[in-house]
């Protein structure tokens, strides 16, 4: 029997590499079929520190999803660093024809000036989506095709990255034995928000943070589209660092005691305040005696910086780019930390939840977590706006349109 399409999906975390493959069935569903996860210490703040390590972790990875009898080819990959930033750009022309009717050279002219970003020397661009067009100033407008107008504008995000750090990344995935497709580069922070958004937040506009070990990714989509993204380097690793130091425990430990008994702050102790703890210490031979407290104290003076962060960035989009945030939406590992949510919400002053991955068809109860947003989004991308194989392109019409409603209107305007 001839093998089905599949579509392999690689996120390369701080604290973990996940591959994650859908498989394109015959009756039009789209699976994920399989899964591998490998820990992963080859990248500090989302760069690559040490290749050798992130090589292995990947190989490991994809081998762990291989079991299932599926082979791991073509891959789609999250990237995630610090010097990954946005633009907003506009692009104008004036209507070519006499009778004022927008043509659909007319729509490429201007989607080409929207796409005139300037570019750093030793950048690129990594992602360009058209967010909208606007026609003699009547803005929101979808397809402009043969409306009426003398000056045709569109804006577009572009998501920039270092030309180093790219290629450290196709490098690593490379040595791994893998290909990456063509356009299948992703902003991490843009796969977990296909993954865990809503369409009606990302109408009303909305923040997603994805906090994991080494990183914070948001994104900021406003009428529909993505409109803004920043990373920063702050994420559960930096807070067991924090508590580490502060009682002499290694980061291990800390990890571990973060996850056991970790609060964003004293005020959701709920009576637990006196509650006391005890590890090890750094050297092994003695035992550390800490309160509850003291651990939620450490835990909540860096969330407060990365609040601080968050909120800088909520400002900057509103004032700058007079975009609006009316909720947050959190996902990662770390967001995962009791009082989170309304810690953020104390610091943002807007609504706050956590999300898990939602997949518009079958989503396998293991990969129901918010460590598991960015697999996710980078399949549900993967999916919906690469180029589709001639075997599949013949087949469109089977699958599940289901999958197409996470990023719809994406499939003919991405690139
Ligand atoms: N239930 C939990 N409560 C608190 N923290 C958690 C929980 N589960 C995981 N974490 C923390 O989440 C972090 C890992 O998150 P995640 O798996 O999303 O990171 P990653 O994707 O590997 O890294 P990054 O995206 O930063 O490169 C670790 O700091 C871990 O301690
Ligand atoms: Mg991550």
């Amino acid at each position: 029997m001839a093998k089905l399409e599949t579509l392999t999906a690689l996120d390369i975390g701080t604290s973990k590499v996940v591959c994650a493959i859908v498989e394109f069935s015959r009756d039009g569903e789209v699976d994920i079929v399989a899964k591998g996860v490998h820990h992963c210490r080859g990248l500090s703040g989302g760069a690559l520190i040490d290749c050798a390590a992130t090589v292995e972790a990947i190989e490991r990875a994809v081998s762990e999803a291989e079991k299932s009898g599926y082979t791991v080819g073509n891959v789609v990959v999250g990237v995630s660093s610090e010097n990954l930033t946005s633009r907003y750009s506009q692009g104008t022309v004036a209507v070519s024809g006499l009778d004022q009717e927008i043509t659909k050279e007319d729509i490429n002219r201007v989607l080409g000036a929207s796409r005139q970003v300037g570019v750093p020397a030793g950048s690129e661009i990594l992602m360009v989506v058209p967010r909208g067009f606007a026609v003699d100033g009547q803005r929101g407008i979808v397809n402009p095709e043969s409306l009426i107008g003398n000056r045709l504008e569109a804006e577009a995000y572009a998501c920039l990255a270092t030309s180093a750090h790219l290629q450290n990344i196709r490098n690593a995935v490379g040595k791994a034995g893998l290909d990456i497709y063509d356009k299948g580069l992703v902003p991490a922070a843009l796969a977990s928000s296909l993954a865990v958004l809503t369409e009606e937040e990302k109408a009303l506009g909305v923040m997603m943070v994805d906090i994991g070990l080494g990183t914070s990714d948001l994104a900021i989509y406003s009428e529909n589209e993505i409109a803004y993204s920043r990373v920063c380097a702050m994420g559960g690793g930096l807070l067991a660092l924090d508590v580490a130091k502060s009682f002499n425990i290694s980061q291990a430990e800390a990890e571990g005691l973060i996850l056991e008994e970790g609060l964003a702050g004293p005020q959701y102790l709920q009576g637990q305040e006196g509650k006391q703890l005890t590890v090890q210490s750094v050297s092994g031979d003695v035992k550390v005696t800490l309160t509850k407290r003291e651990l939620a104290e450490v835990i909540e003076a860096r969330i407060d910086e990365l609040g601080e962060w968050i909120k800088e960035q909520m400002e900057t989009a509103r004032e700058r780019l007079d975009l609006n945030v009316s909720g947050v939406v959190l996902t990662g590992g770390a967001s995962q930390l009791l009082g989170m949510p309304q810690k953020l919400h104390a610091l943002l002053g807007a609504p706050v939840r956590v999300a898990a991955p939602c997949y518009p068809a079958r989503l396998p109860q293991s990969l129901a977590s918010p460590i598991y947003s960015t697999v996710v989004g980078l399949l549900i991308y993967g999916v919906t706006c690469l180029p589709q194989s001639e075997e599949r392109s013949k087949k469109t019409g089977n699958y599940s349109m289901s999958w197409v409603q996470c990023a719809a209107e994406w499939l003919n305007k991405v690139f």
